[in-house]
């Protein structure tokens, strides 16, 4: 309690303070800035000053966050809603050994790798190959986290592809497969359904689409078809061969699981080397989070400015702002890591949360959001904290002044954010286009920009695979921390069901096979307007 009101007390103190005026101190930008292993992270645009920082870390010492992250790669069962250890981060471990329930857990995760990159290298050389010759495309069947890790990391390292074209399918919505499979030729696509559970309604519903797609063509469809899944009863079910299926444990959460299985459509995409080079970034991640001093460490610190900017100073949202187009579907991977984390109400010990759960997290690459919702975040009423993202090279060396514009194009948005535009300087503006009296005093005020507005940046120098998987863990593991400092669980993810529930039940609803009379009147009253268009 202590440290929580120290914080808010130090936060009121300097309420009216520039950030600007922080940089009076020459060195502002290197004491509030860390680099580590290529990444540099900048948070010295923020009202984060040294009293600030150090009640943040006393409040992290407090919650025992070095604790925690030990039981957590120990194997310890710290996801205790679901009596389950947390350790993807063996996944993409070199080697080493983990115990859960005495048994040595690296070494089935070593051959499980071995097994996929076999297959990848197999598929990609034509080694294995489909009804009508080698794959051309992937199709990867899952939602959530059997989906949006590979596909935002397939889309991140497109410069690394030279295996078959991938294709992500999620969404019950006949749309999206409909869609995806437009084009493919049967005979040399390889469907890869991926779901923890294998029990998914969304991901059960496509796969079976796409099983029919493939059959009207495919005399053995099932032989075309790979399960990433922990449930080997139920892909026997559906038809797939064992020696196809890639399972993982209990103790990797959907949303944690691209280093593994989950990761195969990456896999192919890339090639296995590259791959091991992803997940030694994100191995080089968990060294420097376990190693590192909490006061140097970029997990702790990116999870301090978070409860910083939300729960000390009240910032809902926190936009994630890549200039880095390949991160475009960043925001909606972290969407469900941040939210699905730790947007809980309930504490570890089944107390309502003392503060507000996790931030409601959202964004879009730069530089498109500039010309969409910056208008908001520049001149809103409320203040929303940003996290820029930037490669300090692209890809493409022909386009090097391409990306000389996005990265200035970066800075200067997190410099505006945090100069704003006075009203003198406003003013001043409007009379050099001729205006006086009233009417330059009213365009003048639309002109001012607030500022002392908060960001980070995190920069990097080009997104290769090591860098990704740097980024990912480092994401992870901010998670981790802010969940272990408000005592949630980041590991469960309860508030999911009631609403898969209340579907199932519908489903029949609507078809006119049961009664909705114990609906509400706005649901009955949804249900019959879209029945009036069935037999339309
Ligand atoms: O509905 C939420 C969720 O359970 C996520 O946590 C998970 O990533 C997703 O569904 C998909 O689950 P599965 O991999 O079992 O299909």
């Amino acid at each position: 309690m202590g440290i929580w009101s120290d914080l808010t007390a130090h936060n009121a103190a300097k309420s009216g303070r520039r950030i600007l005026s922080l940089f009076d101190n020459p060195d502002r930008a290197a004491d509030f800035s860390r680099r580590v292993d290529g990444l540099l992270f900048d948070f010295s645009k923020t009202q984060i000053d040294a009293g600030a920082l150090s009640l943040l870390l006393e409040l992290a010492r407090a919650a025992r966050v070095e604790t925690r992250r030990d039981a957590m790669f120990a194997g310890e069962r710290i996801n205790d809603t679901e009596d389950r250890a947390v350790l993807h981060t063996v996944l993409r471990a070199p080697g080493g050994s983990v115990r859960v329930d005495g048994v040595d857990v690296v070494p089935g995760i070593l051959e499980t790798r071995a097994r996929m990159a076999a297959f990848a290298e197999a598929v990609r050389s034509g080694a294995i190959t489909g009804a009508g010759g080698a794959y051309t495309d992937v199709v990867n069947i899952g939602i959530g986290g059997s989906d949006l890790g590979p596909a935002m990391a397939t889309l991140a390292l497109a410069p690394y592809h030279d295996g078959p074209r991938l294709h992500y399918v999620s969404n019950v919505d006949g749309a999206h497969i409909n869609d995806a499979l437009q084009g493919l030729d049967p005979k040399t696509t390889l469907v890869i359904v991926a779901s923890k559970t294998f029990t998914t309604i969304e991901t059960m519903t496509n796969a079976e689409t796409a099983r029919a797609w493939m059959a009207a063509e495919v005399a053995e469809p099932a032989s075309q078809f790979v399960a990433l899944s922990s449930a080997t009863d139920k892909t026997a079910a559906f038809g797939i061969d064992p020696a196809r299926v890639f399972g993982f444990e209990d103790w990797v959460g959907g949303r944690y699981s691209l280093w593994g299985p989950i990761g195969l459509g990456l896999m192919l995409a890339i090639g296995p080397a590259q791959f091991a080079e992803f997940l030694s970034g994100g191995h080089a991640m968990d060294t420097h989070f376990r190693e590192a001093d909490m006061a140097d460490n970029l997990p702790v610190l990116l999870a301090l400015v978070g409860i910083w900017h939300n729960q000390v100073q009240g910032h809902a949202t926190r936009a994630v702002l890549p200039y880095d187009q390949r991160l475009s579907r960043l925001p909606a991977y972290l969407q469900q890591l941040e939210m699905e984390s730790n947007g809980k109400r309930v504490a570890m010990d089944g107390s309502d949360l003392q503060r507000d759960s996790g931030p409601i997290v959202w964004g879009e690459p730069g530089t498109n959001g500039q010309h969409a919702f910056y208008q908001l975040i520049h001149q809103g009423t409320r203040i929303v904290p940003c996290e820029f993202l930037a490669a300090a090279e692209g890809h493409e060396p022909g386009l090097a002044h391409h990306h000389r514009l996005l990265l200035a194009n970066c800075l200067a948005q997190s410099e505006a954010l945090m100069r704003g535009r006075s009203l003198d300087e406003a003013r001043a503006l409007m009379s050099d286009k001729g205006l006086s009296g009233d009417e330059l005093e009213r365009q003048a005020r639309h002109r001012v920009f607030p500022g002392n507005r908060p960001s980070t940046t995190l920069m990097y120098r080009k997104l290769t695979p090591f860098v990704l998987g740097q980024i990912i863990a480092l994401y992870e593991h901010r998670v981790f921390v802010e969940g272990v400092i408000l005592g949630i669980n980041s590991f469960d993810q309860w508030g999911v069901e009631l609403g898969k529930e209340l579907a199932k039940a519908l489903e029949p609803v609507l078809a006119g096979d049961a009664d909705g009379g114990d609906k509400d009147g706005s649901t009955r009253q949804l249900v019959a307007f879209a029945q009036s268009f069935r037999s339309a």
